[in-house]
């Protein structure tokens, strides 16, 4: 079966999958992590694969780059191969003076610039936010892995280049804690949908300094997220 941008066996996808931006890190993650991996879906080359993890059915598949991206896979994966589940494991920008490079954080909501909402015709502003089962599942699963998890409000948004300047301190005085461009347009799709959606993003820049992590550290922290996104994917 093909949709617009995802060509698939009706049953190719698990109920849960797991979402980087980048399909090379999809690659990875399921040749790393995931047992017997199977190239399910490469259209564009958003390599999507399903595998197990424990025994338990597990797809992951890169989401690009953007609301809009994001967007269009995640509305296909709900509606179309009987996805209930989506965990965005990405990367941001930190920009509440409470995280460090290398943190791991949970969106609990997040707050947006993106005017993807305009499409509800809503009478009101709307407040994406994540599912409570996967963010508790995901709390629980760090606790019992002994890593930290953040949890708290972040920002998705649709420019990684800003004209104004103080745009992410005026998002920071609100209590964004970290900077990214999905998980927005994500817990929309979810809610219209009725899916479960959970963004979980490590620390890889701070904008406010310019530090950024190194590609081996970027590494070791986002094998730390994956372990509790699979931990959660599972339970
Ligand atoms: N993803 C990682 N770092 C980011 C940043 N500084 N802004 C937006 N998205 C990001």
């Amino acid at each position: 079966m093909a949709t617009a941008h995802i060509a698939a066996e009706k049953g190719a996808f698990a109920k849960t999958v797991l979402m980087p931006g980048d399909p090379l890190r999809s690659k990875f993650i399921a040749e790393t992590f995931l047992e017997n991996p199977v190239l399910v879906n490469n259209v564009r080359g958003v390599q999507g694969y399903t595998g197990t993890y424990k025994g338990v059915p597990v797809s992951v598949m890169a989401s690009g780059m953007g609301i809009p991206s994001i967007g269009i896979y995640s509305y296909e994966l709900y509606s179309f191969f009987g996805v209930e589940n989506i965990i965005r494991i990405g990367s941001a920008g930190a920009i509440s003076d409470k995280l460090q490079l290398r943190d791991i954080v949970a969106g609990m909501s997040s707050h947006t610039n993106s005017n993807f909402a305009a499409q509800y015709n809503l009478p009101g502003t709307y407040a994406p936010t994540a599912d409570y089962t996967l963010l508790s599942t995901a709390v629980e699963s760090a606790k019992d892995l002994g890593l930290d998890l953040k949890v708290g409000p972040l920002l998705s948004s649709d420019t990684f280049y800003d004209d104004d300047e103080e745009a992410l301190h005026k998002w920071a005085k609100m209590g964004a804690l970290a900077v990214e461009m999905e998980s927005a347009g994500l817990y929309m799709n979810a809610a219209r949908l009725g899916k479960r959606a959970l963004a979980m993003v490590t620390i890889s820049d701070m904008p406010f300094t310019g530090e950024a992590t190194t590609p081996e550290e970027r590494q070791n922290t986002f094998t730390q997220m994956m372990e509790i996104a699979l931990e959660t994917a599972i339970r």
